[in-house]
């Protein structure tokens, strides 16, 4: 099978915001107690952070990371979280039937990710809390001293303020599952009111209203038409929240997931644009793509199980999802989906980042290995440098159920003018056969390829295990071979490559 694709850096979509390989921290399972901190684990810190894990937090290359959620924000006190430990309560956490110890809070969290070099993205809580509550934490973070919360913030160690940038008005307020679930006329209200009081303390942050949980919810297009007819000059950003996994075995499909994420992308946009022509508005609203994976939610059912049982455990493991390399290939193909839409699409966060949902796990006072997602995030964050670019692609299409015929390859390319490099990432969607793509570089100068690497597996479901964590990884990709302005390459089926040129 063959395909065609030309790519020329004068095609730009728009320039790629770091913000886009942003990750997600929950207080949820064993993401932040066992996952990130573990003071009895061997590399551990002197603030009990795991050594092992800020390796490969560091080599994932995550830019912003969300924090501390989720659902769990909808019900959580942030100043439980401060202060001397010994006087943090235990409270009940409700989103996900868990005692919430509160041993790691702001404090900490923003540490931790200043140490790993990354961007502090905060929630407030809309779902329990409102306007008042969001006010004092960031007037905590932000506000230099001399005020009481500021001063509570210098008096727990920290002398200058975080100044955090990007804050989430609450979490998947659309979604009935969620502590406070509010209607769009609600949620909109309640937002405005709360981004309108933040604005009065700093007019300069960025602020991301609520979108939908998920395209398939019932609420989906009118709540972002109504919560944005509410916020839409007080507000940034809207956010998509998005999990893919095959259903009834139907892999066809689900390698096509991306197409459901570019029709989704496209549809939030449309709706914002339609929000600013109503209001006759100059700005434009961004996305921030703030939840997206591949996620087994009908698989795995622990919350369901500690639920019924009426437990309520400290750092259980939930959704602890083993990806396979069928799993990577579609996550990496969400990648594309997102570069091609970087014009819009100015944040994203990976949900999450180590043991729920995660690329990165570990395991008690023991391992820490790098699933299959692990790769084509950790090399699209390195090399999508620059800009996005518009590509031409041809290739032949297959039937899937849920999205009519797609294209049996899916491709993005992203160009950085500084250095020259042109970056290539795509997908064979094919379960079957190999696809041999010709590339037309020759807009491009005369430029050679200076590294191709392709995800693949004889086994579409092998996956990385604590018995054997290095089991799938990159393999070169020898295909490629350039000649007359053109590069050919072969795909493997259900495979995702990364090549470079110059
Ligand atoms: O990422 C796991 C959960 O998925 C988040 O807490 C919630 O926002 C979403 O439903």
């Amino acid at each position: 099978i063959n395909a065609r694709l030309a790519i020329d850096p004068h095609f730009t979509v728009g320039d790629i915001n770091r913000r886009l390989f942003g990750s997600f921290v929950e207080h949820l399972g064993r993401s932040v107690y066992g996952g990130i901190y573990e003071p009895s684990h061997p590399t551990a810190d002197a603030d009990g952070f795991r050594g092992d894990v800020i390796e490969l937090v560091k080599e994932l290359g995550v830019s912003t990371i969300r924090y501390p959620g989720g659902n769990f924000i909808s019900g959580y006190r942030w100043e439980d979280g401060i202060g001397p430990r010994e006087e943090r309560p235990r409270r009940l956490d409700l989103a996900w039937h868990s005692i919430e110890t509160n041993e790691i809070g702001l404090d900490e969290f923003a540490a931790w990710a200043e140490g790993i070099g990354s961007e502090l993205m905060y929630a407030v809580n809309l779902g329990t809390r409102g306007i008042e509550s969001a006010l004092d934490v960031l007037e905590y973070t932000n506000v230099a001293s001399g005020t009481f919360w500021s001063e509570k913030r210098i008096a727990n160690g920290k002398k200058d303020p975080y100044n955090v940038r990007m804050w989430c008005l609450g979490n998947e307020m659309d979604g009935p599952w969620q502590v406070g679930h509010s209607t769009a006329h609600e949620y909109g209200r309640l937002a405005v009111k709360t981004a309108r009081a933040m604005r009065m303390v700093d007019p300069d942050l960025e602020l991301v209203a609520c979108g939908s949980s998920s395209a398939s919810m019932p609420t989906f297009g009118e709540w972002e038409r109504i919560v944005l007819e509410e916020t839409y000059d007080e507000v940034d950003f809207i956010s998509c929240h998005a999990y893919y996994e095959p259903k009834g075995g139907d892999y066809e499909s689900f390698l096509a997931s991306a197409v459901d994420m570019d029709r989704f992308i496209e549809a939030v946009v449309a709706t914002a644009d339609h929000v600013k022509a109503l209001r006759r508005s100059d700005k434009t609203l961004n996305i921030s793509f703030d939840e997206w994976n591949v996620w087994y939610q009908s698989r795995f059912n622990d919350v369901e199980k500690i639920t019924a049982a009426d437990e309520w455990p400290i750092a259980p493991r939930l959704l602890e999802d083993s990806y396979s390399v069928v799993d990577a290939v579609v996550f990496g193909n969400l990648l594309i989906s997102l570069l091609r839409h970087a014009d819009r699409v100015t944040a994203a966060s990976l949900a999450q980042l180590v043991n729920v949902i995660a690329p990165i796990m570990t395991e008690p006072n023991g391992k820490s290995w790098r699933q299959t997602t692990f790769f084509p995030f950790a090399i699209t964050s390195r090399l999508a440098r620059g800009r996005a670019l518009e590509v031409r692609l041809e290739a032949p299409t297959y039937a899937t159920e849920t999205y009519g015929d797609v294209s049996l390859v899916d491709a993005v390319a992203t160009h950085d003018e500084e250095t020259g490099d042109t970056a290539l990432f795509l997908v064979n969607r094919s379960l079957t056969e190999e696809v041999t793509v010709q590339i037309d570089v020759s807009r491009l100068g005369d430029v050679s390829v200076t590294s191709a690497q392709t995800l693949q597996d004889d086994d579409i479901h092998a996956r990385n295990t604590i018995d054997d964590p290095e089991r799938v990884g990159m393999q070169e990709n020898t295909s490629a071979r350039v000649a007359d302005g053109t590069i050919s390459l072969t795909l493997p089926a259900v495979s995702w490559t990364a090549v470079t040129v110059r």
